[in-house]
């Protein structure tokens, strides 16, 4: 794999690798801005989506239409939801799912779309493997494999954050990396979501968030780095 793209919904998800990748040129398709360059000797295209799940669709399929990258990695933070983790861990999507997906109404599980093969987004196994060859590297910080959920929501309330533990079996919550799988899924492409919790998802998430995002965001730029430096 030597073409890599890489969203982040926010800036700081995505500053650390501006300042990093060499020969950088900014393309601007339609709202977004790519930026193309090296890492390592890899290509990477690095593009800001927005926050949410359609911006974050519309931003994966308009980097595949244009760029053709061999993976797609999603980088950036999320709210803990399994109680084990601590602010800035980082986990490594097994798969994604979409849980404000609600047809429950017709008799189906909330976070299933009806009609097609499965809702449940797989990442690609070997990035998977990579990214957690690298766990020994991180001292103060712990790398997890595990679910994660997505939704237009930010979850900030015991409630949901139980209810996304017991339905999903879900590590962390975030907005946009359930959205990026399912384009990759449609599209044939393989991906990676990487995302180190800026918060515990409870009722203190707003005010860890602000404090966290950018050292947290930081945390999983590293992981790219170093995943990058081994293709
Ligand atoms: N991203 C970071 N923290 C989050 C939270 N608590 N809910 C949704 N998205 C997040």
């Amino acid at each position: 794999m030597k073409k890599i793209g890489i969203i982040g919904a926010m800036q700081e998800e995505i500053e650390a690798l501006l300042e990093i990748m060499t020969d950088k040129v900014r393309e601007k398709k339609g709202v977004l801005e790519f930026y193309c360059g090296k890492y390592e000797g890899v290509d990477i295209i690095v593009v800001k989506a927005g926050i949410g799940k359609v911006n974050a669709a519309m931003c994966t399929q308009c980097l595949i239409d244009n760029y053709k990258p061999d993976a797609v990695i999603n980088v950036g933070v999320a709210g803990a939801i399994n109680d084990d983790l601590n602010i800035g861990d980082i986990v490594l999507s097994t798969y994604l799912q979409e849980h404000d997906f609600d047809v429950t109404a017709f008799g189906y599980e909330k976070g299933v779309i009806p009609r097609l093969d499965s809702s449940k987004f797989y990442a690609d196994k070997k990035l998977v493997d990579l990214a957690y060859s690298f766990n020994n590297d991180f001292k103060e910080i712990n790398l997890h494999k595990g679910v994660i959920v997505s939704g237009d929501v930010f979850v900030s309330s015991r409630g949901l954050k139980d209810e996304l533990e017991s339905k999903y079996n879900a590590y962390c919550a975030e907005m946009e990396g359930a959205a990026i799988a399912h384009v990759c899924y449609l599209q044939n492409v393989p991906f990676l979501v990487i995302r180190s919790m800026s918060d515990k998802a409870d009722g203190n998430s707003p005010k860890n968030f602000d404090e966290f995002v950018l050292s947290s965001a930081q945390n999983a730029v590293r992981l790219i780095k170093d995943i990058l430096s081994k293709m």
